[in-house]
């Protein structure tokens, strides 16, 4: 059950049952962490990816927490703001933590749009991170942006909207690095889940892609990186 299907069904059992509690409390209630599996990102051969594998400003995709539900990896280069204060679209408050690695330069996030759900497949990718974007608005620079409908977030920022229609940030995905090792874990999500909205509106295509139920499967304790160019055949650039 998703955030705001929890918030729904609050609010249907509090009136119910008389107590005092009000939508607009229960809405501006703190987002938690949630935890899923503990997984090693790495390479195409198998091996741990390091952190200082990772080329700065080249999109890196994997998919978590779910078998067919994408996220990007960036090393943005340098040091990200730490504990930046964001909302999702049902008002819930949230602190991104920051990247982490050598430089705190190295954040994930999933890469399912928070507006009308455009997300990267093996054949287009119509979201993905740029220095400049040459969208008709100008865009901005070094964002993650989607040209569905020029949705902008900044992933130096926990993926807060800069622009366009998208009325959330992308979830982020938690990542754990060890200093020792220069391996990074992938531990959970934090904000605005999409995952149910995604599986829905794509049901029939990613029982295609990825066989009956297996899309909804979460992946194990192992997923692989890929650079988007690799992964995908067609990047639009917009
Ligand atoms: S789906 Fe991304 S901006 Fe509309």
């Amino acid at each position: 059950m998703e955030r705001r299907d929890f918030i729904g069904l609050c609010a249907s059992s509090c009136a119910a049952s008389g107590l005092g509690f009000s939508v607009e409390a229960l809405a501006s209630a703190e987002v938690r962490p949630r935890a899923y599996e503990r997984t090693l990102l790495t390479d195409s051969t198998g091996r741990p990816l390091l952190a200082k594998q990772l080329a700065v400003g080249e999109n890196y995709v994997f998919h978590y927490p779910f078998e067919a539900t994408p996220c990007f990896l960036l090393n943005l280069g340098k040091p990200t703001p730490q504990n930046v204060a964001l909302k999702t679209r049902d008002g819930g408050t949230y602190q991104w933590p920051g990247g982490v690695g050598p430089q705190r330069a190295i954040v994930a996030y999933s890469a399912i749009c928070s507006h009308q759900l455009t997300y990267p497949t093996r054949q287009i990718s119509f979201i993905s991170y740029r220095e400049r974007s040459t969208a008709p608005q100008g865009g901005r620079l070094n964002m993650i942006h989607c040209c569905s409908e020029h949705s902008e977030y900044d992933p130096a920022a926990g993926a807060m909207v800069m622009g366009g229609p998208a009325p959330q940030p992308l979830s982020a995905i938690l990542l754990d690095y060890d200093a020792a090792t220069g391996q990074l874990h992938a531990t959970g999500t934090l904000g605005g889940e999409m995952f149910n909205q995604f599986f829905s509106k794509f049901e029939m295509r990613l029982a295609l892609e990825h066989g009956g139920s297996k899309a909804r499967q979460r992946v194990g304790n192992r997923a692989t990186v890929s650079p988007l160019a690799q992964f995908c055949k067609q990047q639009v650039k917009c």
